[in-house]
């Protein structure tokens, strides 16, 4: 028998990028010689204390079946659902085939390719003291502003204490499917895992992270991904 909790990877990458308005959904997008989601797959592939990665894909996803880690053994997929919570659960169910209940599961967005290693690995070293799991972020720097309906400000809104949530996020796979599955049954499509797990009345803890680790989202976030991994080193030479 194993000597105790193992570390899976889920990467959500069923969306369509919307926001980014390409024809070519954003995960297949072309950064530094790689597709997005190759580069924010690959950490966890090269990880020695990753067991495995479960990816959740489109339905139709055409691009998938090309990439080089598609074949891994390391790799299983999953269909996707219609929002990302939904993509997640289906993933977690599929790893509750072969991953004990207390299994450690890291969730990280697929349009997320800049993740450092030392900030997986940071967050990897504090989650398994956590009684309830946590994620990386950032404090947030700007001064933040509640807008009312017509674009004016309503609020200032206090900056103390406001993070900005990114991911992996980590839990324990059985409290992430209860969490998901509790939230879906109240209709509440959290665009976050946590937020499944604050919904039940738990706090998971901020793991500080570096603010290189960017969604993308919108346009201009692609130059500024191909900047951070070329700042990084991260490309090999190349
Ligand atoms: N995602 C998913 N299943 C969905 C929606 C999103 O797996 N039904 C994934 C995306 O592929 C992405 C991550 O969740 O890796 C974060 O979502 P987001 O940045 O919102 O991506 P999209 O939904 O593709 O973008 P948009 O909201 O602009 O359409
Ligand atoms: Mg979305």
């Amino acid at each position: 028998m194993s000597t105790g909790p193992r570390y899976w990877a889920v990467i959500p990458a069923a969306g369509v990028g919307r926001r980014m308005g390409t024809s070519v959904p954003k995960q297949y997008l072309d950064l530094a010689g790689r597709p997005v989601i190759a580069w924010s797959l690959g950490l966890f592939l090269d990880h020695p204390h990753i067991a495995g990665v479960c990816v959740a894909l489109d339905l139709e996803d055409g691009f998938w079946p090309r990439m080089a880690c598609a074949d891994h053994p390391r790799v299983r997929r999953v269909d996707g659902g219609s929002e990302r919570c939904h993509s997640v659960l289906n993933a977690l169910d599929r790893l509750a085939q072969e991953a004990d209940a207390a299994d450690w599961v890291l969730v990280h967005d697929a349009a997320r390719p800049c993740l450092r290693r030392d900030d997986l690995d940071r967050l990897l070293a504090a989650v398994p003291d956590q009684p309830v799991g946590g994620l990386l972020g950032v404090p947030v720097r700007d001064t933040m502003k509640q807008a009312t309906a017509d674009g004016t400000i309503g609020r200032t809104v206090p900056r103390d204490g406001l993070w900005h949530a990114f991911t992996p996020q980590a839990f324990r796979l059985d409290l992430l499917r209860r969490a998901l599955r509790a939230a879906l049954a109240r209709d509440r499509l959290v665009t976050d895992d946590a937020a499944a797990v604050e919904l039940l009345g738990l706090e998971p803890v901020l793991v500080e992270g570096h603010a290189d680790n960017i969604k993308i989202t919108r346009p201009e976030d692609l130059p500024l991904a191909d900047f951070y991994l070329r700042q990084e080193g991260r490309l090999g030479g190349g």
